[in-house]
């Protein structure tokens, strides 16, 4: 099974929109297996949008995260990662396809609701960078052989 990341961003926690967002994931079958709400610190985000630190925007995209705390959830499924990514829509929420998280909920690139994991390669990375092991939980849903066929497993 895969595990992606996913963060609740202040621009969802401040419109309400948490239960929106796990709903969705439940409601598409996926399971939680971490989940917890933090501040970010300046180190955790200059590490998590390395790829952007140089940008000229990358103060305000500080500011975002640092509006309120952000929940972190790890998620866990068959492709995973590119399911969740599915679900959450292109960056730009005007441009992100209606049905899509991004899409249904933001008119923002920078207040997109949502961050999740692009690769299975960062995927791996980011969890590890918002979750201890034992932050992580290992279950079986009650609703699992209904949710995958025998041969996907
Ligand atoms: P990025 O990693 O490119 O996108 P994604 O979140 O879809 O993986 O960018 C990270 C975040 O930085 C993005 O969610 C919102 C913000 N951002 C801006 O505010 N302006 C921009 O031009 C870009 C590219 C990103």
């Amino acid at each position: 099974m895969e595990q992606t990341l996913l963060l609740i961003k202040p621009s969802a926690i401040q419109r309400g929109l948490i239960g929106e967002v796990i709903t969705r994931i439940e409601k598409k079958g996926l399971k939680l297996t971490g989940m917890k709400m933090m501040n970010l610190d300046d180190a955790i985000i200059n590490e998590h949008y390395a790829h952007l630190v140089q940008k000229p925007f990358f103060p305000i995209i500080k500011n975002s995260m640092q509006a309120t705390p952000v929940i972190a959830c790890c998620i866990e499924g068959i492709e995973a990662v590119q399911v969740v990514r599915a679900l959450t829509g292109s960056t730009n929420g005007r441009n992100a396809l209606p049905g899509t998280i991004r899409g249904d909920f933001s008119v923002s690139v920078l207040e997109n609701i949502v961050h999740t994991s692009d690769s299975i390669e960062n995927a791996k990375i980011e969890v590890k960078r918002f979750f201890c092991d034992n932050e992580i939980f290992s279950y079986k849903s009650a609703n699992f052989d209904f949710t995958y066929s025998p041969d996907e497993i």
